[in-house]
């Protein structure tokens, strides 16, 4: 298994699919590297790929404020990565070859991390960590244990910024969180 180090460092020099030629930086993740909650979105947006880090436009900005319902908080007690760690041209859907050429790079920082909660923000994430056919206005707020590690997938908030309608079930699902955290000792 690779260290962090390592994983980052080759992650930052990858040139394992198209999206290299065409990022300025590689979002590789952020946060608590000993989480027990760690969070998966799609890729980076404009901001991201601008500053490396994820989650820094706006709807990063309101990530941060769901993560606040449930006292969770970036800096001190989760971890937050994507799909893909670079920024698909005009925000596009990562292809699934792009996906399947980054997502070792997750599956090694989910294996450095060990969290025991994964919540896939948005239908990209879940068909890739959850189900291949989930759907997520039917799916989202479910649980699953998926070896040893229980997974939900919530609305992505850029969904959420297009449509405050789907917010409401949004909280429930964050309160749902927030009892599967309780209810494993999770720390945060
Ligand atoms: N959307 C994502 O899925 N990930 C980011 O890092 C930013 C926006």
């Amino acid at each position: 298994m690779l260290d962090w180090e390592t994983l980052c460092q080759t992650c930052l020099e990858c040139t394992r699919c198209g999206l290299c030629e065409t990022r300025n930086h590689v979002v590789f993740g952020v946060g608590c590297r000993e989480a027990d909650v760690m969070l998966v979105g799609e890729g980076p947006g404009e901001q991201e790929d601008r500053q490396g880090i994820p989650f820094v436009g706006p709807a990063g900005k309101l990530l941060d404020d769901m993560l606040a319902i449930i006292d969770l908080d970036r800096n001190t007690n989760c971890y937050i990565a994507n799909i893909v760690k670079c920024r698909p041209p005009r925000n596009r859907d990562p292809l699934e070859t792009e996906q399947d050429a980054c997502i070792g790079y997750l599956r090694s920082q989910a294996a450095l991390v060990r969290p025991k909660i994964i919540v896939c923000l948005g239908r990209i994430a879940a068909q890739r960590l959850i189900d291949e056919n989930f759907r997520i206005t039917r799916q989202h707020g479910q649980w699953m244990e998926k070896n040893g590690v229980w997974m939900t997938a919530i609305y992505h908030p850029s969904a959420l910024l297009r449509d405050v309608t789907k917010r409401p079930e949004t909280f429930d699902d964050l309160l749902s969180i927030r009892e599967k955290i309780k209810e494993l000792g999770a720390q945060v």
